[in-house]
């Protein structure tokens, strides 16, 4: 790691901090740090066998059918939604939003499933795992509720910008709270495609709708439900980040433990990216640190006292000054106001003591972000019906995609459970509506051991 040494005594310290901020929040990059970031996120492999992709041949590869076997429209087909600018003064006016949407397995009455990438474009999130097929939990769990499939992208990313430039306007529209908004309003306004989806009977107070998201999407997830009770009646949460803490060197435990020790490349991708960040400027990076800028922190700092595989120099007031620089004018260099605005986010959102029913938590043992999730051992949240926790052998996020869940057990588990805890949950709904106007299947969904078994064979070969 010698590497590192040559920033200790000048400001790229801070850019330092910003690099292994950028490859762990985002993931709009070139392939080369997507490859780091799942090396530093998804180190490693289970047991011997790397993690899979799903094909994206995928969505091509047949006609999409509703459950009367009617051709609907491909999984790719965009749509769009107007927005509101800033949910505070509804005159700002509105912006487009795009979304994918499909009924493949939806019947009347049943759920919506709302999945959001967070900081990934929807085209992306659909290429490297077709988050809108039963390939992942999202699609899964409508399978298992005949539920429908929003895939909806996340303000400021994708093409979802409120504004034609990427002004300061950013910083102040791209909060947490306006982002939890934007899923309410689109759940109260929103006219789908499918049938019967311009009609009332799928707003939130007649057919339940979940919110799916994984790591900061897996935050809003647990936030949305306790933060506006009575529009989504449940949620899925991976690896929901949901502490806001400003100095987080426990980041890289979990790295130390189970990262293979020769992480040459790493370093390399890491320095490549500091000269990024230092040529670019680009303002587009810019908007993937605007929320741990300006609300959670997460500043993946080094031990205090040393010893870690980053420098303790890496220290949370480099960060505050990185923060000052990319938002001049906006943000000082103060590591107390600093602190305030993460206290904040922290006493709005409540970290660890977020406490709605009826959200679904999953998180990895060798996931870097483990200590800021309920799962955190210093949090000790225990799990209960109406909110499960569990604890797998997997990654960041990795309990997501069903290729995971074919070659490691816990995961295989976590779906097993979760496609009979949504059905579940989605009848509680309807029970609580006093009225049986529709049936719902429930089939109760078992991992296919023939189909599981197959594909670990393909994925062995692989
Ligand atoms: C609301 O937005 C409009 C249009 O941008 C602006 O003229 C008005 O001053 C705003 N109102 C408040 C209270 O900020
Ligand atoms: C996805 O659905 C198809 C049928 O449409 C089924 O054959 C397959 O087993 C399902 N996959 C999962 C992971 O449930
Ligand atoms: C580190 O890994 C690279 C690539 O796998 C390899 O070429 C190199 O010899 C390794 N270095 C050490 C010290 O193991
Ligand atoms: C900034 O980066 C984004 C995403 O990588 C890219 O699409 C865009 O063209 C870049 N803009 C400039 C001005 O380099
Ligand atoms: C964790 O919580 C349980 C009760 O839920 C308690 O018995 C235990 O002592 C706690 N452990 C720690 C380390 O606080």
């Amino acid at each position: 790691m010698h590497r590192f040494r040559s920033f200790y005594l000048n400001s790229a310290i801070a850019l330092l901090l910003a690099a292994s901020q950028l490859i762990s929040a985002a993931i709009v990059w070139e392939p080369y740090l997507e490859g780091y970031r799942d090396s530093l996120q998804n180190f490693g492999t289970f047991n011997g066998r790397h993690i899979g992709k799903p094909g994206s041949g995928l969505r091509k590869s047949r006609p999409v059918v509703d459950v009367n076997g009617n051709t609907i429209p491909g999984y790719d087909v965009v749509y769009e939604f107007d927005q509101l600018i800033d949910h505070n003064n509804a005159s700002r006016g509105t912006f487009k939003t795009r979304y994918y949407h499909t009924w493949e397995y939806y019947r009347e009455g049943g759920p919506i499933i709302l999945f959001t990438p967070g900081e990934r474009p929807i085209d992306m999130i659909l290429d490297g795992s077709p988050s809108i097929t039963n390939a992942s939990i999202a699609g899964a769990i409508a399978q298992a509720t005949n539920g429908a499939v929003v895939v909806l992208e996340h303000r400021f990313y994708g093409e979802s910008y409120p504004f034609p430039d990427l002004s300061v306007d950013g910083l102040k529209f791209h909060t947490i709270s306006q982002a939890l908004q934007d899923f309410v309003y689109f759940a109260r306004n929103v006219k789908l495609a499918m049938p019967g989806g311009d009609g009332e009977g799928i707003r939130p107070h007649r057919s339940p709708w979940i919110f799916v998201g994984g790591s900061y999407a897996g935050a809003l997830a647990a936030f949305i439900v306790e933060q506006h009770p009575g529009v989504f009646w449940a949620a899925y949460s991976s690896a929901g980040v949901v502490q806001p803490k400003i100095d987080f060197w426990q980041y890289w435990t979990p790295v130390e433990q189970h990262m293979p020790a020769n992480c040459t490349a790493d370093t390399k991708a890491v320095v490549s990216l500091i000269d990024e960040a230092i040529d670019s400027g680009n303002q587009t990076r810019r908007l993937d640190i605007v929320y741990r800028c300006s609300e959670l922190g997460w500043y993946q700092t080094g031990p205090p006292n040393g010893g870690g595989i980053i420098s303790k120099h890496l220290n949370a007031q480099a960060w505050a000054t990185f923060c000052s620089e990319a938002f001049p004018g906006t943000l000082t260099n103060s590591l107390t106001e600093f602190q305030a605005r993460v206290d904040a986010a922290l006493q709005q959102y409540k970290g660890w003591s977020t406490m709605a029913d009826r959200v679904f938590i999953v998180n990895g043992r060798r996931d870097p972000w483990l200590e800021v999730t309920l799962s955190a051992t210093e949090a000790n949240i225990s799990s209960t019906d109406l909110r499960p926790i569990y604890l797998t052998n997997g990654f960041h996020c990795s309990d997501m995609t069903y290729v995971n869940a074919i070659v490691e057990p816990s995961l295989g588990e976590v779906w097993n459970q979760a496609l009979t805890t949504f059905p579940r949950w989605v009848s509680d709904f309807n029970g609580r509506q006093g009225s049986s106007a529709s049936e719902v299947g429930m089939s109760p969904f078992r991992l296919g051991m023939v189909v599981a078994s197959a594909a670990l064979a393909i994925i062995t070969v692989l």
